[in-house]
């Protein structure tokens, strides 16, 4: 018989999410509840998480790469152009730039916090350059005062990698309102987990609202608002703390 990997100490463990009773007994709830596609308990999980960070509008996905591939849409990233990111990242980060036909340009990190070195930005900026998207790898957040103004000095959009940074903080503020984007992860390995998903938070309603449709393939409203309240009626038990009506 194979032995697990998850407790033997031979391998490194491959995440190691803490699962409890309260997590099963949801997970029940929803099997139960006949409705296992996104509803409300997605959008109490956008609530909880807009509440967490700060941000006015959050929009859950699939993942954090979609997250990002749709924040580039959102700002408008078109074939040609150019963005700039950090090298040591995992490869989503530059993957989402190339399905937009743009030209990802990679900025060396800095040393010490293997994050992107803002002294080395400017000089890979162009008249192409429309975008930065800071990593903030392993949790540790990128200088984000001196990415901000270089952003602000040659008009660029901020998009946050933040697939490992839910729960961080720069100068005090946390991760998920500095950028005008900020991406999450909620992949099996991360701080965090729902299996695979991922989040946009963003004080930009039209961001927010634009990456909304693009989710549901140009739709405004997705199946649980389209069918809950008429077209579906079997019995629901109540979802803890919010009101499913
Ligand atoms: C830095 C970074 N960005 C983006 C992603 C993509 O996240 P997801 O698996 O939710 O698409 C990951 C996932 O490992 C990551 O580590």
């Amino acid at each position: 018989m194979t032995k697990s990997v998850r407790n033997n100490p031979d391998f490194i463990t491959f995440g190691a999410p803490f699962i409890g009773q309260e997590e099963i007994n949801e997970v029940i709830a929803t099997l139960k509840s006949g409705w296992i596609g996104t509803g409300p308990r997605t959008a109490l999980f956008e609530k909880m998480v807009g509440d967490y960070t700060g941000a006015k509008f959050s929009r859950a996905l699939n993942s954090c790469t979609a997250a990002l591939h749709l924040s580039l849409l959102a700002c408008g990233i078109k074939p040609g152009d150019e963005v700039i990111t950090s090298p040591l990242t995992f490869v989503s980060t530059a993957n989402v730039i190339l399905h937009c036909n743009a030209k990802p340009v990679f900025v060396d990190v800095r040393r010490d916090t293997m994050n992107i070195n803002p002294d080395l930005i400017e000089e890979k900026i162009t008249s192409k350059t429309k975008a930065i998207i800071p990593v903030h790898l392993a949790g540790r957040p990128c200088e984000m005062d001196k990415i901000i103004k270089i952003a602000n000095n040659h008009r660029l959009h901020i998009i946050e990698d933040a697939a490992h940074a839910i729960g961080a903080k720069y100068k005090g503020e946390k991760i998920g309102t500095i950028g005008e984007l900020t991406c999450f992860s909620f992949y099996a390995t991360k701080n965090i987990t729902t299996s695979e998903g991922g989040m946009v938070t963003t004080d930009n309603k039209t961001y927010a609202n634009k990456i909304g449709i693009y989710s549901l393939h140009g739709l405004s409203r997705d199946a649980w608002k389209r069918y809950s309240t008429s077209g579906y009626n079997i019995t629901r038990p109540p979802i803890q703390g919010t009101n499913t009506t």
